[in-house]
């Protein structure tokens, strides 16, 4: 295995090559997308297909056309995210959001570019297996899971019921459902694919993919934290955010030491159970650690 900072390297020298050729006619929408995919994001989704592929003895550089696909998705998702009709945020990864530098009507687009871009990005290598079923049938399981995790199952169901939710006191079901599609499932999703991609059994799917439930929620618990105890200077975004769109985050609902226990408790459970079954997976453990210590 290598270190989260050497995959993230590779991602870095790949991912501008995915971008497809654009016309002349409408360059904007390259310079827009370039914006964002090169805006310093942590790259935490393909760096975990990545690592996934790796752990479970496929080819990393098999795997990149589905590790950068997934993180054009995720800029997708934030560009969309930013825009007025949603969190309305000026600022994303240090820079203005894509709509503030290139207006809304491109920034849409350029959203609607990269998620297109990532189905066709992995769909092109698929057509170079054509020969070998067993890699084909690989791949289309990577790509399915993403697609799913993605939509309506997934990130986009997420993300509906984050708007539909703005203003209330819902329960605590529906903050689980919110957290576990708008980020838990994207998340979840890196790891199963790069296990996909390296021919993991069907047993070692399923314990990552609570590895992963875990972690996503973790992950977005304590981005919530963040927005209230974080700084503009090391998130890059504005913080107070949710709290000046009544967004129903578990701080908003607990408060701030209550989101912090619940931080713990699913920090702790994606640890647990990888060192119940993987004496060799401290790459996953350890990052599950680092992830939490961010909102300390
Ligand atoms: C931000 O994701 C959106 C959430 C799901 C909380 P990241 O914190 O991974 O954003 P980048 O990619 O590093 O900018
Ligand atoms: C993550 O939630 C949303 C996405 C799925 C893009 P947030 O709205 O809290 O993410 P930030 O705080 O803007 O990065
Ligand atoms: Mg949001
Ligand atoms: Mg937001
Ligand atoms: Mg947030």
């Amino acid at each position: 295995m290598r270190s989260f900072e050497e995959y993230k390297n590779l991602i870095e020298e790949y991912i501008l090559d995915y971008i497809p050729a654009v016309d002349e006619k409408s360059k904007v929408l390259k310079d827009s997308m370039e914006y964002s995919l090169l805006a310093g994001g942590k790259r935490l989704r393909p760096v975990l297909l990545l690592a996934a592929c790796d752990y479970a003895g496929g080819r990393i550089e098999e795997a990149m056309p589905f590790a950068c696909g997934l993180e054009f998705i995720h800029t997708y998702s934030l560009i969309h995210d930013d825009l007025p009709a949603m969190d309305d945020d000026d600022l994303r990864r240090g820079k203005p959001s894509n709509h503030k530098a290139f207006g809304e009507g491109i920034a849409i687009l350029a959203g609607d570019a990269l998620l297109n871009s990532a189905f066709e990005i992995m769909s092109k290598n698929m057509m170079m297996y054509f020969d070998k079923p067993e890699e084909v049938i690989k791949r289309v399981k990577a790509m399915h899971c993403i697609g799913k995790a993605a939509g309506v199952q997934g990130m986009i169901g997420g993300q509906t019921a984050d708007l539909e939710n703005e203003g209330k006191d819902s329960s605590e079901s529906m903050l689980e459902y919110i957290h576990l599609n708008k980020t838990s499932a994207l998340i979840t999703s890196a790891i199963v694919a790069g296990l996909f991609m390296g021919g993991a059994p069907s047993e070692m799917v399923d314990r990552f993919r609570v590895y992963g439930e875990n972690l996503g929620l973790a992950f977005q618990i304590s981005d919530d934290i963040l927005d209230v105890k974080g700084t503009t200077e090391e998130l890059g975004k504005e913080v107070g955010s949710d709290e000046s769109k009544d967004k129903f985050t578990y701080v908003t609902k607990y408060g701030l030491k209550k989101a912090e226990e619940k931080l713990k408790y699913h920090t702790d459970k994606a640890i647990r159970i990888i060192n119940e079954h993987y004496k060799d997976a401290s790459f996953f453990t350890s990052l599950a650690e680092e992830l939490a210590k961010r909102a300390k």
